[in-house]
């Protein structure tokens, strides 16, 4: 696998490549990470990764000083996955003068759920992504392919919609969420479990399985659903955001609709994001 430290030597390296497949990650890789290396791979002629964690998408109060940093394991896991490039940059070379030019996605994608919890977070994210895809794909032709984790649901929809509205020749694909055996998420911050709370974090995707399960009994009163939800949460110890119904594709609470028996008709997702302990953790499922 190739390393590049600087944005000049990874388009000197990618120049004999035309369609790049990119996956591009804050490091502490898990099995999510590399199945979306694996799904890369027939995307493109070249496979490429990178690791960078972004100041600009952590509040200060939030964990970027002791996010995990696990650079010689995450560069094996990718090498033994098939990726062919590493794109590792310092924070100096992707932020030599501070970053003042932004991505700032539209309100009603970036402000709600994850958005209204962790003000500014799409906007860090919009804009280390759209500074990574000028690195990666400008010496690309034709196909070009980004690739994320449907866990990061949110973020996949708004750098869909970033993509689309700046008309970027980028397809941007979603991997399926992958998951411990216990049904739980794979996450990097999963790692901030204590044993205990390793066994009781599975609860989150239970809570989402039976909200959706709820949903399709009775779609007349999700408000009351999504309360009940949330109380069973807390009542457990936990300290939930939200947990909520919408609809994929704006995530925006459901329209009732009359012919489906009270159900949407749209196709819909439950997503959910908690703290258990320390520890912030996000999921959802589709339904
Ligand atoms: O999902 C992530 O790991 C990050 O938000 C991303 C997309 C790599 C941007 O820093």
């Amino acid at each position: 696998m190739y390393i590049a430290h600087t944005t000049a030597d990874l388009r000197t390296h990618l120049a004999q490549f035309k369609h790049p497949a990119f996956v591009p990650t804050m490091g502490n890789l898990h099995a999510g990470h590399l199945a979306l290396i694996k799904q890369a791979k027939p995307l493109g002629d070249v496979t490429v990764s990178s690791i960078f964690v972004n100041r600009l998408q952590f509040a200060p109060h939030e964990d970027f000083d002791t996010y995990p940093r696990t650079f010689q394991a995450d560069y094996d896991k990718l090498s033994e996955a098939g990726c062919d490039v590493l794109f590792a940059p310092t924070e100096k070379e992707l932020y030599p003068e501070p970053q003042t030019f932004k991505i700032s996605p539209p309100t009603e994608v970036a402000d709600i759920l994850e958005g209204h919890f962790r003000p500014g977070f799409f906007v860090g994210v919009s804009t280390v992504v759209m500074k990574l895809f000028t690195c990666v794909f400008s010496e690309a032709e034709g196909k070009r392919t980004a690739l994320f984790g449907k866990k990061d649901y949110q973020q996949l929809m708004v750098l869909k919609r970033m993509v689309q509205q700046f008309a970027l020749p980028i397809d941007i694909v979603g991997g399926e969420t992958q998951r411990a055996d216990d049904g739980l998420a794979l996450s990097s911050r999963n790692g901030y479990l204590s044993a205990e709370e390793r066994i009781e974090a599975v609860q989150l995707s239970l809570a989402l399985k039976q909200l959706a399960k709820n949903y399709r009994l009775n779609a007349n009163n999700v408000a009351a659903l999504e309360a009940e939800a949330i109380a069973q949460l807390t009542a457990r110890g936990w300290h939930p955001d939200y947990l909520t119904v919408r609809r994929r594709a704006d995530l925006q609470p459901p329209q009732v609709g009359f012919s489906m028996g009270g159900q949407s008709s749209d196709p819909l997702v439950v997503l959910g994001a908690a703290k258990l302990g320390k520890t912030r953790l996000i999921d959802n499922l589709e339904f």
